[in-house]
């Protein structure tokens, strides 16, 4: 392992990483996605298991990602390999890298059409359409969204092409620069929707909805949901953070990294959950009504408060942002591997790569529409690709990488990257041989065979 960085470049300090590894982290896993499954899993204990998995499984396995990337300062294929090798291991773990980058086309491929969702919503709010909305016309207006192909084809396309020319630029001019004027606004605006919703009638109801833990709620298939998504949030499973860990400087520490980047994600899903909540129990709303929960929501809010026209716009845009700095880390370790393997120009590479996650996008935007008759195990393109990666590629890539390095990687190199404390590397090794694999092997188990 004698690479000094990667060719792809590196970041240019610590708090880079940080910053850019949590604009993957934070998405619309946190602010779409968080708030409609906890609703439909009837909320608090499904949050409980949601911030067990982020910090039993999640920050562990996170640890082990960068520290392969960044022990072998290659796209992810490459780096397994690397690593597995220098401890005696087969280069066939590169094969983890595979699913990844496969996980990684198909997540982009609704990412991008929920993305494109949000886009349109930015100039809704602008142009002032959703103004005085009532819940009625909130879904109503958000159904006649997903009514119109064409619409959600120009929006997806535009989301495309934004994030495919911040790759295309490579990681420090294109993703870095993003980063740094991105993030710190996304925080920002954030506090400005809490402060709000703080100010509703509903927040009480919405607090006790997010952190009351009641059990009887909580099924096999829910706890499946919480696993999946505490390694989606975090963007794990599937190369991204190893992607970004190779370009990290060594000097840093990763444990404290780590924990940096798994407490800003789940701050940010948790205040992004006491946003939504309160307006949609102010207002009686349905907090199980799915995909569409912040999309008919927020409208509702923005349309009631002062000013709601230049924050709707403003909370927008501030999803817009953070969908963007994820899609951004979707395609990297793809883009990655073709320049490092095939020697191709990171532009061609990121055009290429663009075309296909485009057309498959068009798949799923077309699940509301022309194509809602197609369906794959009894769910829609959209709901299957999302319900797959998510839930099942994601955790097993996880548990690969955690028998990987708890197994294959021998001690000495773990430590020489992680460099933990004695005691604290015990546990995260018994975390990566044991703990980790088995949760989310039990969990997959009882959803294959359920109880009930
Ligand atoms: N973590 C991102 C989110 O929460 C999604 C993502 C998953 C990004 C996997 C990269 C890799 O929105």
């Amino acid at each position: 392992m004698r690479n000094k960085t990667s060719i792809q470049g590196s970041w240019a300090s610590r708090w880079i990483f940080i910053l850019a590894a949590t604009g993957s982290a934070v998405g619309l896993g946190n602010i779409w996605k968080f708030p409609y499954i906890t609703g439909e899993n009837g909320g608090g204990a499904f949050v409980l298991v949601y911030l067990a998995c982020i910090l039993l499984v999640g920050i562990p396995i996170m640890m082990a990602e960068v520290f392969i990337g960044r022990r072998a300062r290659k796209n992810p294929i490459n780096a397994l390999s690397d690593v597995a090798e220098e401890s005696g291991g087969s280069r066939k773990w590169g094969l983890i890298g595979v699913m990844g980058m496969l996980s990684g086309v198909l997540i982009f491929s609704f990412y991008s059409v929920v993305g494109g969702w949000v886009l349109h919503y930015i100039k809704a709010m602008l142009m002032g359409d959703l103004a005085g909305t009532t819940s009625d016309q909130a879904g109503a207006a958000f159904g006649a969204l997903l009514g119109d192909p064409a619409t959600l084809l120009i929006w997806h396309t535009i989301f495309s092409i934004m994030t495919i020319a911040v790759v295309a630029a490579g990681i420090n001019k294109g993703i870095e620069t993003a980063t740094r004027i991105m993030m710190p606004i996304l925080f920002v605006l954030l506090i400005i929707l809490l402060g709000y919703a703080m100010s509703t009638g509903g927040f009480a109801e919405g607090w006790n909805f997010m952190f009351q833990f009641d059990f009887s709620k909580l099924t096999w298939n829910a706890a499946l949901i919480a696993l999946g998504h505490s390694f989606f949030t975090l963007s794990l499973g599937m190369g991204t953070i190893m992607a970004y860990g190779s370009y990290m400087t060594k000097s840093a520490s990763i444990g404290k990294t780590v924990l940096t980047i798994g407490a800003l994600d789940t701050l940010v899903a948790l205040v992004a959950g006491l946003a939504i909540f309160p307006i949609i129990f102010s207002n009686g709303m349905d907090p199980a009504a799915g995909p569409g929960l912040m999309f008919i929501s927020l409208p509702v809010a923005f349309g009631q408060m002062p000013f709601g026209q230049l924050f709707g716009t403003m909370f927008f845009v501030l999803i817009g942002v953070a969908a963007w700095t994820s899609a951004i880390s979707l395609l990297e370790p793809t883009v990655a591997f073709l320049v490092e393997r095939f020697r191709m120009k990171r532009i061609s590479a990121s055009i290429a790569l663009g075309v296909v996650v485009w057309g498959l996008g068009i798949a799923c935007l077309g699940s509301f529409n022309f194509m809602s008759d197609f369906t794959l195990f009894g769910k829609n393109t959209f709901d299957f690709l999302d319900y797959i990666t998510a839930n099942i590629m994601l955790p097993l890539g996880g548990i690969l990488i955690a028998l990987f390095a708890g197994w294959v990687v021998k001690d000495k190199f773990a430590q020489d990257e992680l460099k933990l404390p004695e005691g604290i590397y015990k546990l995260w090794n018994i975390s990566m041989k044991f703990t980790a694999p088995i949760a989310v092997a039990v969990v997959l188990y009882f959803l294959i065979n359920p109880m009930q």
